[in-house]
């Protein structure tokens, strides 16, 4: 079975996974920087970068601990090359090359997206596309339809803002530490959806997202009512945000879903964690009868499994990456 050794640095967690077939995880280690950076209020670019350096030896050390194997059982060494923050990505894109030239094994160089989606193989054996995926994240905000293993048509996308960073930015208004989405979440469980009422997007195409104009709103109510001495209590304001950033992530994955008649739904990335998104995901498919696939928490945010999975399906198709690889912090998907 080959057994292939993933890194991911694109932002602030750095990430070290070993994955047999694309799809059994042997190990998967990570170091989260977040408290590191939750004091800036975001990531700090040159601080991610320096992490990852200190951090990602000892991690590819762990995983292989973990999985009981050495280098030499290794029969790709995968790392993500982009999107991402082009410093962070580069001290993976470096160890990656290091260890390919160093043990004479094969380059895979993966789209961090397609390693979202593919936290849905390792979660769900019996997951094959065609599928559309909604992958929804801190950078990102995509309708995919895959067609196939490595093949990807982008039926909508966000204008402004990803579901994520607005889900970050809300919860700043609120006085929640970065990254808030989590925070955000927990704390709108306890709170009434309609207690504010709050502008329903509707950009122009089809499948596609815009937050930036729930995000303002939602500042405005805030300000308002802070300067007129009016309370709303914390957990009304995150639940009306929460629920409208999520109808609408909802309202355009089932239409997308419905329209090209796909035969199973997939979510994927970081706010494919959020409670309410899962729960009424859940409702609109069972009411449509589409199977509906989603990762586990921990397979949801940045981490190294979904890479090598990803990879390991590049690798069967023999894309393989030639030691001038470099950090794409805008690489395209399609
Ligand atoms: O996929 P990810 O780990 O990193 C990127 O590729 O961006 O996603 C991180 C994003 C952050 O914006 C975080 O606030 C959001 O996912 N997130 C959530 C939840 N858990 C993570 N947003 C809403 N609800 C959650 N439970
Ligand atoms: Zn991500």
């Amino acid at each position: 079975m080959t057994t292939i050794l993933a890194i991911e640095t694109s932002c602030d967690e750095t990430a070290v996974a070993v994955v047999r077939g694309g799809r059994q995880v042997l190990s998967n280690v990570l170091f989260s920087q977040i408290n590191l950076h939750a004091e800036y209020g975001g990531v700090v670019p040159e601080i991610a970068s320096r992490k990852h350096v200190e951090s990602l030896n000892p991690l590819v050390d762990e995983a292989l601990r973990q999985a009981k194997l050495s280098l030499a059982d290794m029969d790709a060494i995968a790392v993500t090359q982009g999107p991402g923050l082009v410093g962070a990505l580069l001290i993976g894109v470096s160890c990656a090359k290091a260890l390919a030239f160093a043990t004479g094994k094969p380059l895979v160089a993966v789209h961090h997206i397609e390693g979202h989606v593919s936290a849905n193989y390792i979660a769900h054996p019996d997951l094959e596309p065609p599928f559309v995926c909604l992958v929804a994240s801190g950078g990102h905000s995509h309708i995919l339809f895959v067609e196939d293993y490595g093949r990807y048509r982008l039926l909508g996308q966000t204008l402004d803002d990803a579901a994520g960073e607005a889900f970050d930015k809300a919860a700043r208004v609120l006085g929640l530490p970065y990254p808030g989405g989590p925070l955000l979440d927990e704390l709108a469980e306890r709170g009434d959806p309609h207690a504010l009422a709050l502008p329903k997007p509707a950009p122009q195409g089809r499948y596609d997202y815009s937050f930036s104009g729930i995000k303002t709103a939602l500042i405005n109510a805030v300000h308002k009512l802070r300067q007129t001495g009016k309370e709303i209590p914390a957990a009304d304001i995150a639940a009306s945000f929460r629920y409208a950033v999520v109808e609408s992530l909802i309202e355009r994955v089932m239409l997308a879903a419905t329209d090209t008649a796909a035969p199973a739904l997939a979510l994927a990335g970081g706010v494919a964690a959020n409670r309410l998104l899962r729960r009424r995901l859940q409702q609109e498919a069972d009411t449509a009868g589409l199977p509906l696939y989603m990762p586990p928490l921990e397979l949801c945010t940045d981490n190294a499994a979904m890479i090598g999975s990803a990879a390991f399906y590049r690798l069967m198709r023999g894309e393989i990456a030639d030691l001038s690889l470099n950090a794409d912090p805008g690489l395209a998907l399609l």
